[in-house]
């Protein structure tokens, strides 16, 4: 068998020269948290939106005084967020003016095969190309990212990533917190150099180098609020750090997750997000005093950002005891076994025991059919090593994690989930409407990207 595809040298070994520092010298709570500006459509027709967007390099004001260079979507290193409505298709023509191919993937988007950014259909440098969204699915998160084969990784820690807010008339009736209290978070790691440059080097463990966190590309911002309540959408965008968040003794519910609106809100006090995951959650700053602060901690990097109480406003919101109702789980034709893990030679991850071949089909599944898949880390090696499992096209229900029920903020759909080395998941799975291939793989990028661990089923008919 061998290797089809191997990775070649030259993306392989990444020791660019770049070192880098452990703190790039940031005087914490010093710069406002800043929130990505909407994408504003070119041309709204009868029957969908039409918006005109761009991959550029960039340079980006990351760190206070210094220049980044950044690889974007439309020119910050946050893309411009997408606001769409369910139900009402969006169009978007790319043009990329990249030296090299990229492409873009909705992540969590229901979307025909032609339109999902598979990883050898780029977008070549200079030419543009149009992606269309139905969004025939529930309100939810998703965000967008560069998925061009072998090239993710880089891509999306240099910087193509932006939210994609898909909206309901449904859900604004619910009343949960809105507009400008309802706040797009994006939380990641990266590493700097001392010119204040991204380091990207996959020949060294990210975690130990990747010491620097952003919220909406901002490090340890500070984030003025009135004290009400917040709706805080999280997105872990990091490579492959896992974040536990907690937001101190200020009460938190978590409202949805990765495809949306839990059934029902779930008080928590610590947030574990891996990379890709959304986190849906309801803050009460409600009756704060004016100049108490609150941070928001991580217990890997510490506090990423702090909430500054400066103002009492009204507050109308409210969160409801019931938040959606889940249909009926679709019964399941068959039950597959998806095994990820270290290669023989402990050099690459697997699906399977196969390298990615973005030219093999691994799964074939019927249109319209239920399926439940079995994804089993058995990665036991140097203390386990954990997983963090995505599937394009569909939103998921977790069923159990090694038979037991699932984590509580798991009880909606997902598209992403964490799964702890020599543990499994059971997933739930519609393959709804279209047809074609579609990857899936771990969201560890450099796992996928790097390492191979990343497979294709075919949907047929
Ligand atoms: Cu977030 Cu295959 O991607
Ligand atoms: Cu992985």
């Amino acid at each position: 068998a061998g290797t089809p595809d191997p990775l070649p040298d030259h993306l392989r070994h990444r020791a660019t020269g770049e070192t880098a520092v452990a703190d790039p010298g940031v005087t914490p709570y010093t710069v406002g948290l800043t929130i990505p500006g909407q994408l504003r459509p070119t041309r709204v027709y009868a029957d969908h939106d039409y918006y005109e967007h761009t991959m550029e390099s960039a340079e980006v004001r990351i760190l206070p005084g210094v220049k980044t260079t950044a690889l974007t979507f439309g020119g910050s290193f946050i893309g411009p967020t997408i606001r769409a409505k369910a139900g009402r298709t969006v169009r978007i023509k790319y043009t990329n003016r990249l030296t090299e191919p990229a492409n873009v993937h909705l992540h969590g988007g229901h979307v025909a095969a032609d339109n999902d950014g598979h990883p050898m259909d780029t977008i070549p440098p200079g030419a543009s190309r149009v992606y269309e969204y139905p969004n025939r699915q529930d309100p939810a998160m998703l965000w967008y990212h560069d998925h061009t084969h072998h090239r993710e990784a880089e891509h999306v820690y240099r910087g193509m990533h932006g939210f994609y807010l898909l909206e309901s008339d449904a859900e604004k009736q619910l009343n949960l917190p809105s507009g400008k209290y309802d706040v797009p978070m994006m939380i990641r790691d990266a590493a700097f150099d001392e010119n204040g440059q991204l380091v990207f080097d996959d020949t060294v463990d990210p975690l130990q180098t990747r010491l620097t966190t952003m919220v909406n590309g901002k490090v340890q911002p500070y984030f003025a609020v009135a004290a009400r309540r917040y709706r805080f959408r999280l997105l872990n965008t990091s490579n492959h750090r896992t974040f536990h968040l907690s937001f101190g003794d200020l009460p938190v519910v978590q409202v949805g997750s990765d495809g949306g609106l839990l059934p029902r809100p779930v008080p928590v006090t610590e947030l574990s997000i891996s990379p890709a995951e959304r986190i849906d959650v309801v803050v009460d700053f409600g009756g704060r005093a004016i100049g108490s602060r609150f941070l928001l901690q991580t217990a890997e990097l510490g506090p990423v950002l702090r909430f500054d109480v400066d103002r009492k406003a009204k507050d109308t919101s409210i969160v409801p005891a019931v938040l959606r109702t889940m249909p009926a789980p679709p019964v399941p034709i068959r039950e597959r076994d998806i095994t990820l893990g270290l290669s023989p030679d402990q050099q690459w991850f697997w699906i399977d025991g196969k390298p990615y071949d973005p030219y093999r089909i691994d799964a074939t599944v019927r249109r319209g059919t239920t399926e439940i898949w079995n994804v089993h880390n058995a990665d036991t090696d140097f203390g386990g090593i954990e997983h963090v499992f995505h599937m394009h096209l569909v939103q998921f229900r977790v069923l159990d994690r090694d038979g037991a029920p699932p984590l509580p903020g798991e009880s909606g759909f997902k598209d992403t989930v964490h799964i702890p080395g020599g543990t499994s998941v059971r997933l739930l799975a519609k393959f709804t409407d279209f047809t074609g291939v579609y990857a899936y793989h771990c969201h560890m990028m450099e796992h996928a990207s790097t390492f191979q661990m990343m497979a294709q089923m075919e949907v047929v008919t």
